[in-house]
């Protein structure tokens, strides 16, 4: 796989993942848009459009009078006929008009264009002149002085060439008069009777415009909601478009495949983040909640390591990953658990001598430790801590209340005089299922990098190594420092511990070329900050015994 294609989504679950993945952007996006828009409308000046409607008669009056049938009418379509009419009202001549009715200081021309507009309705012969202004009064008044402008400038244009031909016709009729011909003669009475119809006309066409009615006003800025609603589905597209970015410039690994490849190493467990409850007080799964999903997936972890050791009989393991903070501690620190509750013997060595947690899981002092006995500050029996383990919820001290499956043997405290006598306890008591042999990190050293070569710890391992079924080291990660390269070449098997979503994807590839480099047995790589499995749960607790049954047989 490479790397532009490893971590691209395919199908629409990929793509649900992402969303789901970066529901904390898409929220905030969610929140902070819609009320900008809130904001930002409330800090608008309010504006009013105040409308009022005129009636336009469309009836051509001169061809009814007339019979002739005008050219420009025919077909008769409303729609041209209103935007005509409309395009009338926009000219500058009325605009000039309207200005000089109103008398607002400070209107002109320009400035009542832009402000106004006329439109032509729907479904009737009428027209929309709707005049804008921050006041209401004024928004209402300019719209009724807009209105009646119209009407007399529509008018003025209609009868203007009426108008011109009765001056001429009266000229006529006066000639004719003055020639003294008699009123009776057919010529005469013609030049009459055009007259009389062409007044006619003139008032009909007069009346052709009619303000409707006066002006409403509505409040047409803010729209506080149509913005937070704009704004909602403006969050929307940018919450998700920025999902998306920042899954695009995220260099996290975030697939399993991806590392199964880039290690080329098989996978011994996946291994979910531990609750936070657990996590705030630095408990242990398998101790706190030795019956839960989480503690399975620790168990599985043992059948893997006991399963490939078949072939490798690697005894001394360590763990190590790419970078601090991937669970490697909390891994190994469970693991040791379930191998001593298996009937294994196990010593836990932190060897982690910049960043040891060991002592700390175990609330157990970290002096003295591995560094005190190389220092021969102590020797490695007394820098022992067998922590008995115990299976019965029911046996706890009272004061390590709240599902603690285990408990400091009570040898802990006066020192065992051998190391057989600390093997010999996981046998023979019935209260203890298992002894887990802990070598704390012990004082910390000023260079622990040349520390964890130093020959006394080679000699540590294996001197554990003889006494016990599993030497487990926690170590430093592989890129940060020296430390665990160091370390690799004391043990026989190394587990990776890899954390899904966390480590990026160039250092993993680092971590791949560092793992090349050490001679150890590579075991498997172990996946924190895993999902659990689905059905995985059903599975198990289809198949574990009910809860009842778990506290008859004190299952682990
Ligand atoms: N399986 C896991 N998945 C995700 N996070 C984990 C897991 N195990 C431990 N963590 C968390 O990772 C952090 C580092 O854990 P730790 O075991 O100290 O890591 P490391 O030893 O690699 O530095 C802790 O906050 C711990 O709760
Ligand atoms: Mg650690």
């Amino acid at each position: 796989m490479t790397e532009a294609s490893a971590n691209r989504p395919t199908g629409l679950p990929d793509f649900l993942a992402i969303l789901r993945r970066r529901t904390w952007i898409i929220a905030v996006v969610l929140v902070v848009t819609p009320l900008s828009a809130v904001v930002f409308s409330k800090l608008q000046q309010p504006l009013y459009q105040g409308t009022a409607k005129v009636l336009v008669n469309r009836a051509n009056i001169v061809s009814a009078i007339t019979n002739v049938t005008d050219p420009s009418t025919v077909g008769n379509d409303p729609t041209r006929f209103l935007t005509t009419q409309s395009d009338i009202a926009r000219s500058p001549t009325l605009a000039s008009r309207v200005v000089d009715a109103a008398g607002v200081p400070g209107l002109t021309v320009e400035k009542l264009l832009a402000d106004s507009k006329v439109t032509a309705a729907a479904n009737a012969d009428l027209l929309n002149v709707s005049v804008s202004s921050t006041n209401r009064r004024d928004a209402i008044r300019l719209a009724d002085i807009y209105a009646q402008e119209f009407t007399t400038f529509k008018t003025d244009l209609d009868t203007a060439r009426i108008n011109d031909a009765l001056v001429t016709l009266r000229q006529r009729i006066k000639a004719l008069s003055a020639a003294g011909v008699s009123p009776a003669s057919p010529s005469y009475a013609t030049l009459l009777q055009y007259a009389s119809q062409l007044e006619t006309v003139g008032k009909l066409l007069a009346n052709n415009t009619q303000v409707l009615n006066r002006a409403v006003a509505e409040q047409t800025r803010p729209r506080t909601k149509r913005n937070a609603l704009l704004g909602g589905l403006l969050g929307i597209v940018i919450g998700v478009g920025l999902a998306f970015l920042a899954e695009a410039i995220d260099r996290r690994v975030r697939v399993e495949k991806e590392i199964e490849e880039s290690l080329d190493l098989p996978l011994l467990a996946r291994i979910p983040r531990p609750p936070r409850r657990l996590r705030n007080a630095d408990q242990l799964v398998m101790l706190a909640e030795p019956t839960s999903v989480e503690s399975e997936t620790f168990r599985k972890l043992r059948t893997h390591i006991e399963f490939v050791n078949l072939e490798s009989d690697a005894r001394t393991i360590m763990v190590t990953s790419a970078v601090g903070r991937e669970g490697k501690s909390t891994t190994i620190a469970n693991l040791a658990i379930a191998l001593a509750r298996a009937g294994r013997r196990v010593a836990l060595v932190d060897l982690d001598l910049r960043r040891p947690f060991l002592d700390k899981f175990f609330r157990l002092e970290s002096v003295p430790g591995v560094t005190d006995v190389v220092l021969k500050h102590s020797k490695l029996l007394d820098a022992m801590r067998p922590i008995g383990l115990t299976g019965r919820v029911r046996d706890l001290d009272p004061s390590l209340k709240r599902g603690f499956g285990w408990r400091p043997s009570s040898r802990s405290n006066s020192r065992p005089t051998s190391s057989r006598a600390v093997m010999q306890s996981s046998n023979g008591r019935s209260d203890i299922e298992g002894v887990l042999n802990l070598l704390p990190a012990g004082t910390m050293p000023s260079d622990a990098g040349e520390f964890v070569g130093n020959a006394g710890i080679a000699a540590i391992i294996e001197e554990l190594r003889q006494q016990f079924d599993y030497v487990l080291v926690d170590a430093p990660p592989l890129l940060a420092v020296g430390d665990a390269m160091t370390l690799s070449a004391q043990v026989e098997g190394i587990i990776a511990v890899t954390r899904l979503r966390f480590v990026q994807r160039q250092l993993l590839h680092e971590l791949a070329r560092h793992l090349e480099m050490c001679r150890a047995e590579k075991l498997g790589f172990v996946l924190t900050g895993a999902e659990l499995e689905e059905g995985y749960g059903y599975g198990y607790y289809d198949y574990a015994p009910s809860k009842a049954e778990r506290a008859e047989q004190q299952i682990p």
